[in-house]
């Protein structure tokens, strides 16, 4: 399609939006009906792509893995290419508050530098560490939309211990845990489509404008800034980087599961009601469609993804190789009953599929196909879960089933 067409069509649908179902017109021919669900087989995760059975630890790791990371690389979210200059990345502090909330925590407001002949831009980093806690200590690190403005403590007493943007730092802190965030809007837009202006610029060789149909599109390059963030914590002497919990939300929720995919030194990876593209299958074409996705959001995924829309049968993956992927990482995958775009079956059933490979590497998973109870958390296994009532968003409740699961994987020696 010509892209002045494209960029046209995305001012008109492509708003940033939440998956309520603000967008009535839009998704009046959307599926929600479970007796309409197409019959469908999932690919493998235990069968090679010539045929081998893959049944020992090291045959999972050294041949099926690299094999499904790359169809996703390839196929879904696109490949990071090589940068056609070294890209040098270094950090800089730029405020330091020892007395965060009334003391409670410090705060960094760090910026990741990046750079190379073909230009400079800087990443916004926020770095929260409690200060009563023995350090290093355990952190999330939270895949954010740019809401910088909203990250300043909330001095009222209806709010205590949270953010304005309603983070509940406070709890995290008494149990001991940093919590970070990277803005990926610094990186590349909501819903670019130039791809000039950000991150991408960096990688072009000399004639190269656009990234190519296997190349890397929204969330890929935030799941590599992620990984930016990962690597300033590496050099952070109150963080332990070996215990960091990778989270987000809906398109950040996306992201988080190919960032913990591919980025090993994640240590546990939350998808909060990620749907389409994240945790729910693309067979079940429940909720939002690839087709759905790529007309509204072009480029979050790779062009080559395009290729697939109406024939989803035809992708050599689904996303419970993505979850699979994380292995032996602890994951969890936040659902709710009213987020019908999200598809919470379909999100349940990538991660019951999933455990197969939890347990080929010797951890637990989730034992039934059937989704729990409302409200009837799944903590004690490598793969969790929980489904709430209600919509779009991450609630009280769902905070701290993400720390209730945290507390049981991260802190065990
Ligand atoms: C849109 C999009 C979803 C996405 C959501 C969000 O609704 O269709 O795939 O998850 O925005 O990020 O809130």
């Amino acid at each position: 399609m010509n892209r002045i067409v494209l960029f046209l069509i995305i001012l008109l649908v492509g708003q940033p939006t939440g998956m309520s179902r603000e967008a009535k017109e839009y998704d009046k021919d959307v599926n929600y009906d479970a007796s309409r669900i197409p019959r469908y087989d999932l690919p493998p995760l235990l069968v090679s792509s010539t045929g081998k059975p893959i049944t020992t630890p090291e045959a999972w790791h050294n041949l099926r893995r690299p094999e499904i990371l790359s169809l996703f690389s390839s196929l879904i979210y696109g490949r990071v290419p090589q940068p056609a200059h070294p890209v040098n990345v270094s950090f800089e502090v730029v405020k330091k508050d020892p007395d965060f909330m009334n003391g409670k925590a410090t705060r960094k407001d760090v910026k990741i530098h990046l750079d190379n002949e073909n230009g400079k831009i800087s990443m916004h980093f926020l770095v929260f560490t409690p200060n009563q806690a023995e350090k290093p200590v355990p952190a999330f690190l939270k895949h954010s939309f740019n809401n910088t403005q909203s990250n300043d403590f909330d001095a009222s007493t209806s709010n205590p211990g949270r953010l304005k943007n309603g983070w509940p730092l406070g709890d995290f802190f008494d149990r001991g845990y940093g919590f970070c965030a990277v803005y990926q809007q610094d990186l590349v837009g909501h819903n670019e489509v130039e791809f000039l202006k950000g991150i991408h610029k960096l990688f072009y060789p000399k004639g190269q404008s656009f990234p190519k149909a296997h190349e890397w599109g929204v969330l890929s390059a935030c799941a590599w800034g992620a990984s930016r963030g990962m690597d300033y914590l590496e050099t952070d002497p109150d963080i332990d980087h070996t215990r960091i919990a990778i989270m987000g939300h809906s398109k950040m929720g996306k992201a988080t599961l190919w960032t913990a995919a591919q980025d090993t030194r994640f240590a546990l990876a939350i998808s909060a009601q990620s749907g389409c593209a994240g945790a729910a299958l693309w067979r079940r074409k429940s909720g939002e469609t690839l087709k759905k996705m790529v007309t509204r959001f072009p480029y979050w995924l790779c062009r080559n993804a395009w290729k697939f829309v109406e024939n989803e049968d035809d992708l050599p993956v689904d996303q419970h190789m993505l979850l699979a992927c994380i292995a032996p990482r602890p994951v969890y995958v936040h659902s709710s009953t009213e987020d019908t775009w999200a598809d919470s079956r379909g999100e349940y059933l990538s991660a019951y599929h999933a455990s197969e490979v939890y347990r080929l590497l010797g951890g637990t998973g989730l034992k039934s196909p059937k989704t729990p109870e409302i409200r009837q958390p799944v903590l004690n296994s490598d793969v969790g879960y929980h489904i709430r009532e209600g919509g779009h968003s991450i609630q009280m409740y769902d905070w701290l089933r993400f720390m209730d699961f945290a507390d049981i994987h991260l802190k065990k020696e």
